[in-house]
C-alpha cells in the first residue's frame, strides 16, 4: 500500500500534486458533465494504478461519491495497491448478469468504493467492448459522483481505446523520462481518434534531485499550468489538454 502516498503522507508535495490534478478536474467539470475518468498510459509500469488511487482519494476527502473500477482484465493490480482481494469483479458481473452493487468493496476510506477485476477472462477486449460493460458504466455512472477506471496501457492492447469511448474523459500518464516521446505521441493520437476526451497529461515520476528543487517544482507545477494554455507541448497539446506534474514519490 505504499502506493497510497496521498493517505500515507498527506503533506508531501506529492500529496499536493495529486489534490493539483483534482482541481484540474473539477476545473474541467465546469461545462461538461464529467463523472467517468479513464486513466491509462502507453506502455505498462508508468504509474496508472498509483495515479488513479490517489486522484480517487483526494476526490473521496472532498466527500464525492467516488468509485475505482479495475479494467486492466490481463494484469489486474488495483487490490494490491488497496490490500484488498480480487475475488469477484468485473469480469463476474458481465459473466453472470449480476447486479454491481453487490461486488462493491469497501477501502476503509470514507466514499471510496472498489470494484476490482475479478477472474482473468480469455477475451477481455471482448468483455470490454460488450454492450454489457456500456450498460454497467451507465449504472454506476448513475449512483455516483465520479467513476475512475483503471485501464490497461495502450501499446499492447486496444482495451483502453474500446473503454475510452465509454468515459467522460481520459487522462494519459506518462513516465517522466521513460516513456518514448513518439510512443506516449501514438498513444495520444491513438485516444484522440476513438473520440475519447483528453483532459489531461501526467508527467509521472519526475526526478526531483534535491528538497530544495521540490519546492522550485512546485511552484512550477502551477506557473506551468497556465503557460501550456494555447501553446503545443511536446505531445501536440493542443492547449485544451493540461499538463499535470507528479514527482517521484520514492523519497
Ligand atoms: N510518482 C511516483 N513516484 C515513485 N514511484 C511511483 C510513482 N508512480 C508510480 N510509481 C511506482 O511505479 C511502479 C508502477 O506503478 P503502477 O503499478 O501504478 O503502474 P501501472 O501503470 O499501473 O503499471 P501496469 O501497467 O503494470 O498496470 C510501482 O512500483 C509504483 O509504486
Ligand atoms: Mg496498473
Amino acid at each position: 500500500m505504499k502506493e497510497l502516498i496521498v493517505l500515507n503522507k498527506p503533506k508531501s508535495p506529492v500529496s499536493e500534486a495529486y489534490r493539483g490534478i483534482r482541481t484540474n478536474i473539477q476545473f474541467a467539470n465546469v461545462d461538461k458533465n464529467i463523472k467517468t475518468i479513464l486513466v491509462t498510459s502507453s506502455k505498462q509500469g508508468e504509474g496508472k494504478t498509483t495515479t488513479v488511487s490517489n486522484i480517487a482519494i483526494t476526490m473521496a476527502d472532498l466527500g464525492k461519491k467516488t468509485v475505482i473500477i479495475d479494467c486492466d482484465l490481463r494484469r489486474p493490480r488495483l487490490h494490491k495497491a488497496f490490500g484488498i482481494t480480487n475475488v469477484g469483479g468485473i469480469t463476474d458481473i458481465l459473466l453472470n448478469s449480476d447486479s454491481y452493487k453487490g461486488y462493491l468493496k469497501k477501502t476503509g476510506i470514507e466514499n471510496l468504493e472498489i470494484i476490482t477485476a475479478g477472474q482473468i477472462p480469455s477475451n477481455p477486449s471482448e468483455m470490454l467492448s460488450s454492450k454489457s460493460m456500456g450498460k454497467l458504466i451507465e449504472q454506476i455512472r448513475n449512483d455516483y459522483d465520479y467513476i475512475f477506471i483503471d485501464a490497461p496501457p495502450i501499446a499492447v492492447v486496444t482495451d483502453a481505446v474500446i473503454l475510452s469511448s465509454m468515459a467522460d474523459g481520459a487522462i494519459l500518464v506518462c513516465h517522466s523520462g521513460g516513456v518514448e516521446v513518439e510512443l506516449a505521441k501514438s498513444a495520444k493520437q491513438a485516444l484522440e481518434k476513438s473520440g475519447a476526451n483528453i483532459i489531461g497529461v501526467v508527467l509521472n515520476k519526475m526526478n526531483i534531485e534535491k528538497r530544495s528543487s521540490y519546492y522550485a517544482y512546485y511552484y512550477n507545477y502551477y506557473s506551468d499550468e497556465a503557460a501550456t494554455d494555447g501553446k503545443k507541448s511536446r505531445l501536440g497539446s493542443s492547449g485544451r489538454t493540461k499538463q499535470m506534474k507528479v514527482a517521484s514519490g520514492n523519497d
